[in-house]
């Protein structure tokens, strides 16, 4: 008897009636339906050609481009028809070009202080038309770009020294791998089993980390269900501007006494205000004598981990983390969003985000293998191709130039942190201990004049005329202008062009009245 198929099985009908339609077509849509890929590819090649043009000119003219508000007329022609009226690719590039590339947030230029923002770079720009090009999802499976991530994390964690069995997963920053840190360091400490019970019934724990602690850190206790009011706020050292070690294990010894159980210390490497770090040496040892989870937060100042020293000092330590977070869409100048959480005990982190479901089950081989996948390691199941903008700077820069491009952004800061103390019209706030330099308009030049108010009309005024851009802070509750040196761009003559406008804008200030300097000058 000839053997039969065993696939014949599955195509034999129980029943003799031919199976319905299960809908009558008329006509067959695939035959009508319009294509999303160009009719004429030569003329979408002569589109694109000219857009790049028009990206790469953008770029080598940046310096004559800061930010500018978004205008009406922009908002006009870039409003959504609401009949949906389709303009073809080259109109959408034109518009693109004219009405939204001009406008960017500014961060692109060399004078750009105000936030811990990165610049980009020209391989990140070329890496992002490749990453879109492959269109990849990077949930899982087989395919080259899960391999690139691989590899973008393999060279993570041996730069920041963390073993072999160490993982990571690509984020969208610092904000969502502080989740994922902090969500592996809770699993250790209330056991599997809170994936299914949450924390209701479980024992209250407590996490510390230095006063003015990033808000991303405050965001994912909140997240996790371990409510803030249970993150300890641990004093600064006021030479360093680090977290207290001595105060750290006071509050974590009145916390055991009342009945808390301590779980997590996260120490900043580089906290948003001043660029301070914590002393993370000093920090694991007391997580390791009280068995404690050390997070680092680490979104701009770890990269001082390939900075010459004494910047690189700063950092001393990081290589004892459990958790770490950081970012390449700020120090590293890779495009937004990019970052990174990287775990030291790689299985804790798979089995506090992998799933059960079959159809997100790795195979053998094939398609679906290429186990284990990035959705067992954090929040996402669909991610894009961030790996390769990433890969694309290393390859194409280097991490030598990279660091010495980090080292060079702390010469500058402290450059202007010099300039300040020789001003006869600022005053520094803090001392600049990496990239940033906190300052003040002098008090005692405008006598009759809110000092806060001046600071608000420096950096307003210059913020409306194209530069040097500065933001707004408080250090240990004093008002400040804040200047962060994060751009690959901005050079010496920058620095000292940023400071002497700013006395300039003050020597044109009345030094009282009863208006305001904002008033008097603009
Ligand atoms: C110290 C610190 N932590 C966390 C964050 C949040 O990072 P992200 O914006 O990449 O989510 C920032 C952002 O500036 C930061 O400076």
């Amino acid at each position: 008897m000839p053997s039969q198929c065993p696939l014949s099985v599955l195509h034999r009908s129980t029943s003799t009636v031919p199976p319905k339609a299960i809908v009558s077509r008329t006509h067959d849509p695939a035959e009508t339906q319009p294509s999303l890929d160009p009719e004429d590819w030569q003329a979408c090649r002569d589109v694109a050609h000219k857009l790049l043009d028009s990206c790469l000119e953008h770029l080598q003219n940046i310096r004559d481009r800061p930010w500018r508000e978004f205008p009406e007329g922009a908002m006009r022609a870039t409003a959504l028809e609401e009949s949906g009226q389709a303009i073809g690719l080259e109109a959408t590039a034109d518009k693109m070009v004219r009405e939204i590339l001009p406008y960017g947030s500014g961060n692109t230029h060399p004078a750009f202080f105000g936030w811990v923002q990165g610049t980009g770079t020209v391989a990140g720009l070329l890496a992002e038309m490749v990453a879109a090009t492959m269109n990849s999802n990077c949930g899982g499976r087989n395919h080259g770009a899960v391999y690139i991530e691989r590899e973008v994390i393999a060279w993570c964690r041996d730069r920041f020294g963390l073993p072999a069995g160490a993982s990571g997963v690509l984020v969208t920053g610092t904000s969502q791998a502080t989740l994922i840190g902090l969500a592996v360091a809770r699993q250790r400490a209330l056991g599997a089993t809170v994936r299914r019970t949450g924390v209701r019934d479980a024992p209250q724990l407590t996490a510390y980390a230095v006063e003015g602690v990033h808000q991303a850190t405050i965001k994912a206790i909140e997240l996790l269900g371990l409510g803030s009011d249970n993150l300890r706020l641990v004093p600064r050292s006021p030479r360093t501007f680090g977290m207290c070690p001595r105060q750290l294990v006071e509050r974590i010894r009145s916390d055991r006494q009342s009945g808390g159980v301590p779980f997590c210390v996260i120490g900043t490497s580089g906290s948003v205000d001043t660029g301070s770090h914590d002393p993370l040496n000093a920090i694991a040892d007391i997580c390791a004598e009280q068995q404690l989870w050390l997070h680092v937060d680490g979104a701009f100042g770890a990269w001082l981990r390939i900075a010459d020293p004494p910047y690189r000092d700063l950092v001393a330590g990081i290589d004892r983390a459990d958790s770490l977070a950081f970012d390449f869409h700020k120090w590293m100048s890779v495009q937004y969003d990019c970052g990174i959480a990287l775990l030291r005990d790689g299985e804790l982190h798979r089995a506090t985000f992998s799933s059960e479901s079959p159809y997100l089950r790795p195979r053998d081989t094939g398609l679906g293998a290429g186990g284990p996948w990035f959705c067992d390691y954090g929040i996402d199941l669909s991610r894009g191709f961030r790996a390769l903008k990433v890969w694309a700077t290393l390859q194409a820069y280097g991490e030598a130039v990279l660091g010495e491009t980090v080292s060079r952004n702390c010469h500058l800061a402290a450059l202007m942190g010099d300039q300040i103390e020789r001003s006869a019209w600022l005053r520094l706030v803090s001392p600049v201990i990496s990239n940033v330099c906190c300052f003040t308009a002098d008090p005692s030049r405008f006598s009759s004049l809110d000092p806060m108010a001046v600071n608000e009309a420096i950096a307003i005024h210059f913020q409306q005329r194209g530069g040097p851009i500065l933001s707004i802070t408080r250090v240990d509750g004093r008002h400040a202008l804040r200047a962060a040196v994060v751009n690959h761009r901005t050079t010496r003559e920058d620095v000292i062009a940023a400071i002497a406008a700013v006395e300039a804008y003050c020597e044109s200030l009345p030094r009282s009245g009863p208006n305001g300097p904002a008033a008097a000058a603009d």
